[in-house]
């Protein structure tokens, strides 16, 4: 098979469009032809080395994937060849990953595709979708009525996280970097959405949650916690879960006075159950329509070294220029 692989971790220019053999699935994997990968930060950290994971050398980066099954291991229930299937969570752990003609993945980590959603927008969703499920519904614990901020709700977990909060009922305020994105953000259901450079970007939240906003979630690797801290409504939560190594000042006084909560959390983390827990509400939210995670561009297998480059240069340089996830069709 033709796949994207390393034989040691490095800059994008160590990724290899080549030939593979093709992986066998075990006894509890199934064997996916991959349709769409989508490209993840994560992705770019664990191919640097910057992310210290076990790897198997040549190993395929990506985590996320849609397809179709060719065939299922012997103790497989549940899943035959031809079911569109999607999944994340690979490349990590020891596990291979996606960006691949095929992927011989673990049975647990595999959701069926809902009819009407396109592979691509099933990739797109993936770690995301399931990010802001986990964030949402077990850190933020965000009831419905409730409002949130969403600190960069332009980018790829931002957008998930929009769109879920809106789906779980809650009130939804964001920032992004553009009008072009704002305006975008609006659309996939932010009441407004402001721009994160303003210096008053404190008190046109305020104007807008005058009691204070009961989630605030940073994308950011820094996280601003004086701006969190200060849009905060008594009991707020703050959600982070980037910048490993980020050692920002942290408003002690003010936080805890309000009886706030800090919560972080890594999906990766999250055992199968969960992830598939996630995937239902996920898969009922992309059948209606409720949610659908922007596609900045489609790309062949061969650009994958490509796009590792542009997703780091969006997420750690801040280039600001993808407005959507990057999708990678072998
Ligand atoms: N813990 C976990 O489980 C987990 C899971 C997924 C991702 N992550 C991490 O979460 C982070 C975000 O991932 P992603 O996929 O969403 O990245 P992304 O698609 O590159 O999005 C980056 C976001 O940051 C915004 N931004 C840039 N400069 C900003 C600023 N000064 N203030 C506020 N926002 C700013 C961008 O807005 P514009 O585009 O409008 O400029 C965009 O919305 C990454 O560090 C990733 O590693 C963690």
């Amino acid at each position: 098979m033709k796949a994207a692989f390393i034989a040691h971790t490095g800059a994008p220019g160590v990724i290899v469009h080549g030939d593979l053999p093709d992986p066998v699935p075990g006894p509890r994997q199934v064997l996916v032809r991959v349709r769409a990968a989508a490209i993840n930060p994560i992705d770019t950290y664990v191919r640097a080395g910057a992310v210290a994971m076990p790897l198997q050398f040549p190993f395929v980066v990506g985590c996320d994937l849609a397809g179709e099954v060719v065939a299922v291991g012997a103790e497989v229930e549940g899943m035959r060849a031809g079911m569109r299937v999607w999944g994340s969570n690979q490349g990590l752990l020891g596990r291979q990953g996606t960006c691949a003609e095929l992927a011989a993945v673990d049975d647990c980590w595999l959701y069926p595709t809902p009819d009407g959603v396109s592979d691509r927008d099933a990739a797109a969703a993936a770690l995301v979708a399931i990010t802001a499920h986990l964030g949402l519904v077990d850190n933020a614990a965000l009831a419905a009525g409730e409002t949130i901020f969403v600190n960069g709700g332009s980018g790829g977990v931002g957008t998930a996280v929009v769109q879920i909060a809106r789906a779980l009922g809650g009130r939804v305020l964001a920032s992004a970097g553009t009008p072009h994105k704002r305006e975008a953000v609006c659309r996939l259901g932010a009441e407004a959405a402001f721009d994160y450079r303003r210096p008053d970007l404190v008190a046109a939240v305020q104007q807008s949650a005058p009691n204070g906003v009961h989630v605030y979630w940073e994308t950011q690797r820094e996280p601003a916690f004086d701006q969190a801290v200060a849009m905060l409504a008594d009991g707020g939560r703050i959600v982070v879960m980037a910048g490993r190594d980020a050692r920002p000042a942290f408003p002690v006084g003010p936080f805890y006075v309000k009886g706030c909560r800090l919560c972080g959390f890594a999906m990766f983390k999250a055992d199968s159950r969960r992830q598939a827990a996630a995937a239902v509400d996920i898969n009922r939210w992309l059948s209606r329509g409720q949610l659908r995670v922007p596609i900045d561009r489609v790309l062949p297998l061969s650009a994958t070294a490509e796009a590792h480059a542009m997703q780091e240069a969006n997420t750690i340089a801040r280039s600001g220029a993808l407005s959507g996830k990057i999708i990678i069709e072998p």
